[in-house]
């Protein structure tokens, strides 16, 4: 990943250099190193979640339900499957399009419709992930679902079905044990939102055709580079300048992406960085948005709205190039004629910079090498550690989440649950 900088104020990029020999962001970037910090919650920054064993486990269940199967649930709510659903819809081949999302809310419109069109489909396979097996979205909706399956197919092949991803001697696994579903861990020192390359987002995006052996190679790859680099790193600039543009004022940041097969991705980035940093009256908020769409939605408060906002421009490229044809009429477009379209996307988002930048936004620009499996697990290690050394350098936990507790509680005691 490339980090640059573009912003009026030029000495942005001195303040960085001068904070990367900073003994307090070198602390924060020790702090996240070292075995001892946090011990038990760093997981994802070794490469256990993706050894041998649990690779070919990934593979041996994601062959069964694409030669099987013809419609596959992925129960589950915020870390448990937000980045399994970003990388499917952008990556994943056609059987991305039998994959279906369940248990990210309370609606029952969203589950009787979904409960409608399992009727009309034969093969369904369901992978409910619940690390602990509390959570409400995903606790109702299987139970709703496995209830489903065993009237349709009887208690034996709903279980031949159903696959759990859950933490070794939660309820869960107790469950599947004394049903018949088919058990994958979900690791104990791996938070949800940090989850992309275990079990928890391999399992759904091999189902959807993603080449995860790829992927994990490009997460190991990164995660040497972070070693490498240390403090002189992309990720670590990345970190640094959102702390520097937070104390300016800077308190809401947009990623944005001129690609729209990137727009879960933002969501998944959105979860990583609110869920991790919005703590003890700090945080930016995370907005996302895909351009050149949103430039006629939001383009205009952020060209001359509040200056308390700042973007960062993710570009993933691939090789895709369109042509536009010629007319046989003239329709005012003639000055496109010949020019591929991703060029044009290329050149609105240089101008888009350029205009941002022009009226005092910040704009930061990560580029990615390109937006196969590789690069996309380069993407989620660099955007994982950047997130955890930004809460650092923050002062925050990156890896708890006792603000969602809250509602929970309400919610608990209103719906009647014992203990509450
Ligand atoms: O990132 C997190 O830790 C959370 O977003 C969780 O993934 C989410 O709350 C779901 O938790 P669970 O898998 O325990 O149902």
């Amino acid at each position: 990943m490339r980090f640059s900088l573009a912003y009026q104020d030029a000495s942005l990029n001195d303040e960085i250099a001068a904070l990367k020999e900073d003994t307090d962001c070198l602390s924060a970037l020790k702090l996240l190193i070292s075995p001892e910090s946090f011990a038990g919650l760093k997981g994802w920054m070794g490469k256990a979640s993706f050894s041998a064993p649990v690779m070919d486990e990934i593979h041996s269940i994601s062959d069964r339900i694409r030669s099987d199967g013809d419609l596959f649930v992925l129960v589950g709510v915020g870390g448990s499957n937000q980045a399994a659903q970003a990388a499917i819809d952008a990556l994943g081949d056609g059987f991305r399009h039998n994959v279906r999302y369940a248990g990210n809310g309370l609606s029952p419109r969203a589950l009787s419709r979904l409960l409608e069109e399992l009727d009309g489909r034969n093969e369904i396979y369901v992978n409910v992930i619940a690390k602990n097996f509390a959570t409400l979205e995903p606790g109702s909706h299987f139970r709703v679902l496995r209830s489903y399956l065993e009237k349709r197919y009887g208690k034996a092949d709903a279980g031949r079905r159903i696959i759990a991803t859950g933490t070794i001697g939660s309820s869960l696994e107790r469950i599947s044990r004394e049903n018949g579903y088919t058990f994958l861990a979900f690791p104990e020192d791996i938070g949800g939102r940090y989850s992309a390359h275990s079990a928890v987002g391999l399992l759904p995006m091999a189902v959807a055709g993603i080449d995860v052996d790829r992927l994990v190679e490009g997460v190991s790859d990164q995660m040497d580079e972070e070693v490498r680099h240390g403090i002189d790193s992309a990720a670590a600039s990345y970190a640094i300048a959102r702390r520097l543009l937070y104390e300016k004022g800077f308190c809401i940041e947009q990623l944005v992406s001129e690609e729209p097969s990137l727009r879960l991705f933002g969501r998944w980035w959105r979860q990583m960085y609110g869920e991790s940093g919005g703590k003890d009256g700090l945080g930016i908020y995370p907005a996302t948005s895909i351009y050149t769409e949103d430039l006629h939605s939001i383009g205009q408060l952020v060209q001359e709205g509040a200056r308390n906002l700042f973007e960062t421009f993710l570009s993933m490229p691939d090789d895709s190039s369109l042509i536009i044809p010629a007319s046989s009429y003239a329709d005012g477009f003639e000055y496109i004629e010949g020019k591929d379209l991703a060029e044009m996307n290329r050149i609105a988002i240089d101008a888009t910079i350029g205009a941002h930048s022009s009226a005092g936004v910040p704009c930061i620009r990560l580029d990615a090498d390109g937006c196969d499996a590789y690069s996309w697990g380069r993407v989620f290690y660099f955007f994982e550690f950047s997130c955890a050394l930004s809460c650092l350098l923050f002062g925050v936990n990156p890896f708890d989440q006792n603000g969602v507790e809250e509602y929970k509680r309400r919610m608990f005691k209103a719906l009647g649950q014992n203990g509450v």
